[in-house]
Formats: C-alpha cells, sequence, structure tokens
C-alpha cells in the first residue's frame, strides 16, 4: 500500500488496523521503529505518510470513505478443526468482508489480497451480497464487486518487486472493476505486465506459484543430498542445469530448506483441495515437497551430531543466521527453529546470532526461554540456548558453527580470529554455501557445505 501510496500521488490510501499498537508503530515518527524491517520501505513511507498514505484504527470510516479495499488480513494454516494442518483458517478474512459489508456505502469494489484457498472469493460475494442494496444514511445503494489480486513479492526485496513486478495478475468478472484496479498499478507497472483472468484462476495460480517455486528448492535439495553422497557440487550442478534456458538460474539455491509464512502454507493449502476434490495422487505429489523439506532441515541436524562425534550433550555450537532468509527479521516456519530444536534436544549449547531477530522472537520460536551455557557443568544433558550479539561472541568456546541465514555479512568473517576462539577439533556448517571455506579450512576449521561432496 505504500508503493501505491508514493507511485499514485492522486490516491488517497488508508491503512487501516484493530491493533492500536502496531498503527502506532507505523505513526512512529522515528522510521527506523516500523514494525516491519524491509530494505527501502523506511524510505518510502517517509516520502507518502501525512500526504497520501495513512495509518489508522478508524476502520469504519476509512471502509465507508473507500472506493477499493484491499483485504490483506492473515490466512494461517487451521490448527484445529476440519482441514486442520493443511486448510486456511479464513475466520479473519470472514470478519473483515462482514465489517466492509455493514459499513462501506455506494459501490465498493473489494480486493482479495490475502493468500486464499480457491473459491474464497465466493465466501466473501455471498456476506457482500447479503448487504447489497441497503442505504447507509443518504447515501447510494450498496453495491460490490470482488477482485482477485495475488500478491507476490518477496521478503527482503519487496520494494524492488513492487517497483518492477514481473506481472501483477487480477482476477475478476466485473470488467469495469478489474479496469479500475488495472488503472492504479497502469500508473507505474507497463500494461503487459497486467494480466486479466477469471477469479479461480487468479487464486490458484498465486497457490501455484509458490507451489512450483517451494518444489524447485525441495528438487535442488535432493540433489544437494546426492552430491555429497557422490562427491559432485551442488552448485555446479545448478549452474549447469540453470543455464538451460528451459529451466532458468533463479531458485536453485540449495539450503537448510524453504522457510517463510507462504511456501508451506500453500502447498498444504493446494493438498487440501486436491483432497478435496478426490484427486490424491495430485496431493501426494504436493505433499513431497513439504516432506522434503522437514527431512532436509533434520539431516542437517543430524549431520552435525553425527561429525561431533555423535554427541552435542554439552557441546556449544555456533548458530549463524535464524530469519527464515537474509534481509528481513521474519522468522515464520524458519528452518533454523527446526534445526535448533533437534540439536536443543540432542543436549546441545547454543549461541544464536541475527543481525535483526530479537531474543524474545527466538525464545517463541523456539518454545523455551533463554539461558547462558551452564559454566562448570558442561556435561549437562539439557538443551539450552542463549542470543549474543556478535559472531565472535557465538563462537567462543564453540565446538561448531553452524550458518543457517544467508546475511551477507557472513560471506567476509574473520575465520583467522573466529577459530581461534573455538575449541578443537571445530567445524564449520554452512548450510547456505555463503562462508569463505579456504578461508575457515586455512584457519584450521573442518569444513560441511550443503550439497558438496
Ligand atoms: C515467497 C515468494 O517468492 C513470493 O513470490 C510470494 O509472494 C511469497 O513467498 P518469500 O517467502 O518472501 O517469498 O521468500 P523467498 O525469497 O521466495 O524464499 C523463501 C524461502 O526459500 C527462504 O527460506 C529462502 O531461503 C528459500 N530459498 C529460496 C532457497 O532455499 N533457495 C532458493 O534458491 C530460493
Amino acid at each position: 500500500m505504500s508503493v501505491i501510496a508514493d507511485r499514485c500521488p492522486g490516491i488517497q490510501v488508508t491503512v487501516v488496523d484493530l491493533n492500536q499498537a502496531r498503527i502506532d508503530a507505523w505513526n512512529d515518527p522515528d522510521l527506523s521503529k516500523l514494525p516491519v524491517y524491509e530494505p527501502g520501505l523506511d524510505a518510502v513511507v517517509g516520502r507518502c505518510r501525512g500526504r497520501n498514505l495513512h495509518f489508522t484504527t478508524g476502520v469504519d470510516a476509512a471502509i465507508a470513505a473507500a472506493d477499493m479495499v484491499f483485504l490483506s488480513v492473515n490466512t494461517p494454516t487451521k490448527t484445529k478443526g476440519v482441514g486442520a494442518g493443511q486448510a486456511s483458517d479464513l475466520r479473519w478474512i470472514e470478519a473483515s468482508a462482514r465489517q466492509v459489508a455493514a459499513c462501506a456505502q455506494g459501490h465498493t469494489i473489494v480486493v482479495e489480497k490475502s493468500t486464499l484457498p480457491v473459491r474464497t472469493a465466493e465466501t466473501v460475494k455471498a456476506i457482500l451480497t447479503a448487504a447489497q442494496g441497503e442505504v447507509a444514511g443518504a447515501g447510494a445503494p450498496k453495491t460490490f464487486s470482488v477482485l482477485s489480486n495475488p500478491e507476490f513479492l518477496a521478503e527482503g526485496t519487496a520494494i524492488p518487486d513492487l517497483e518492477a513486478p514481473d506481472r501483477v495478475l487480477i482476477g475478476g468478472e466485473d470488467a469495469a472493476s478489474i479496469d479500475a484496479l488495472a488503472s492504479v498499478y497502469g500508473q507505474w507497472v507497463p500494461q503487459e505486465r497486467i494480466l486479466r483472468t477469471n477469479l479461480w484462476s487468479s487464486e490458484l495460480s498465486k497457490l501455484t506459484a509458490n507451489a512450483f517455486l517451494a518444489q524447485r528448492i525441495s528438487s535442488i535439495n535432493s540433489i544437494a543430498a546426492l552430491c555429497e553422497a557422490t562427491g559432485a557440487d551442488v552448485n555446479e550442478v545448478a549452474h549447469a542445469i540453470g543455464a538451460d534456458t528451459r529451466i532458468g538460474s533463479k531458485f536453485l539455491k540449495a539450503g537448510p530448506g524453504f522457510g517463510g509464512s507462504c511456501f508451506q502454507k500453500d502447498i498444504l493449502n493446494l493438498v487440501y483441495l486436491c483432497g478435496h476434490y478426490g484427486l490424491h495422487e495430485v496431493a501426494a505429489y504436493w505433499q513431497s515437497v513439504v516432506e522434503l523439506n522437514s527431512w532436509q532441515q533434520h539431516r542437517i541436524a543430524q549431520l552435525v551430531v553425527q561429525k561431533l562425534f555423535g554427541t552435542v550433550t554439552g557441546k556449544r555450537i555456533a548458530v549463524l543466521g535464524f530469519a527464515f532468509k537474509a534481509d528481513t527479521n521474519d522468522t515464520r516456519e524458519a528452518p533454523a527453529i527446526r534445526i535448533c530444536q533437534d540439536l536443543l534436544e540432542e543436549g546441545a549449547q547454543l549461541a544464536i546470532y541475527d543481525p535483526k531477530v530479537p531474543e524474545t522472537q527466538i525464545a517463541s520460536d523456539l518454545g523455551c526461554q533463554p539461558l547462558p551455557s551452564p559454566v562448570g557443568s558442561p556435561l549437562s544433558g539439557e538443551g539450552v540456548w542463549h542470543r549474543v550479539t556478535t559472531p565472535a561472541e557465538a563462537v567462543a568456546q564453540a565446538d561448531a558453527v553452524l550458518i543457517l541465514t544467508e546475511w551477507a555479512s557472513f560471506a567476509d568473517l574473520n575465520w583467522q580470529e573466529l577459530a581461534a576462539q573455538m575449541r578443537k577439533p571445530a567445524w564449520l556448517f554452512d548450510a547456505r554455501s555463503i562462508a569463505d571455506l579456504s578461508a575457515a579450512q586455512a584457519a584450521g576449521l573442518q569444513v560441511w557445505r550443503v550439497g558438496r561432496g
């Protein structure tokens, strides 16, 4: 919404939320305190806020004044009831639709921005249609039109992704409404990149795009394991296959598995949908993409244990990176969570460093509070963790360093200095292929890198 405000000075954009603390944070004069860390976002908000970008908890008034309402609420995987573990929990989308139905005036275009299971527009439409025709005060009768406009931005590169999108997708039935939304994007996106489809194609395209991207990662991670077993190098294989223009070079980076708020959730959604329509083979096919991802995470944790003489009990391991990818403070479904949990289960003492993820977040993800390594009882069987503020602090007395996020600064760590602080024989496990392995080896470390035989 900030980028829309930035690119369309003639449009007033009001972002509403029920959470006062969150809205206050978006209104904080100190732009470094915005609730989301995203490179370049502070500058965009700084340019537009107060001009044509507003943040408020005045939800009803903002809906009443709007020509177009974007529904951008969360749709997490259901944890209980029918479809638990696969289907999306739509309670917030339904509540938002009801609030729009109640407060809108005149004609309102309602845009689904959240990633939704296919055919959710039907629910939204049913709720809105029930309110159609009512007249609020002296206004015109209420009418609605529903569009699907899924978002394809990736975290960490959100601003450039929005400023120059590969495509914008608008699904709907009413040509005038589609034109209205297309004319918003048309202020900076070339017309040929604005794709128009029916509602269901648009909703399904979003799930499919994420499933295909995630599938590439599981595919390359499966080959990484084979490379390790056979002496090939997955980076070389990725380069070789990526040079084929039919395959392309992006999204072929082997690692600790995909994380983030979308991939797993969207695939599980797809699996649920296929199951619902009796397409069990199709469901199993996509399910295997998620299973391989979990396997890769457990595999890396097991490999660390195995290389450290079969036990990490009481051993100190430096974990570099906790976010699900670089340039974000987001840890949703981060591979670091499962890998750290496995190591804690094995009794390891983890010193975790991430430039952006705070201790409270790590505690909530790991489900246990931080505790410094118990001094003087190195063989205590309890797994413990604490957060440190530099890589140097993380490696002090450690038997191993494990890199789980590809923060750029990890590419130029001074291995001579770090290795000197570690207990020998010491290991570097690079699950992101980012460290300078020859420098680490020259400093006396044993090294393992994902996908290198
Ligand atoms: C993704 C989609 O890219 C985006 O289009 C959609 O709108 C939301 O979901 P995001 O989750 O922000 O975006 O990040 P992305 O860059 O896709 O990375 C997802 C995960 O895959 C990360 O954990 C990343 O480290 C991992 N990844 C990505 C790999 O392991 N290898 C790769 O080659 C690419």
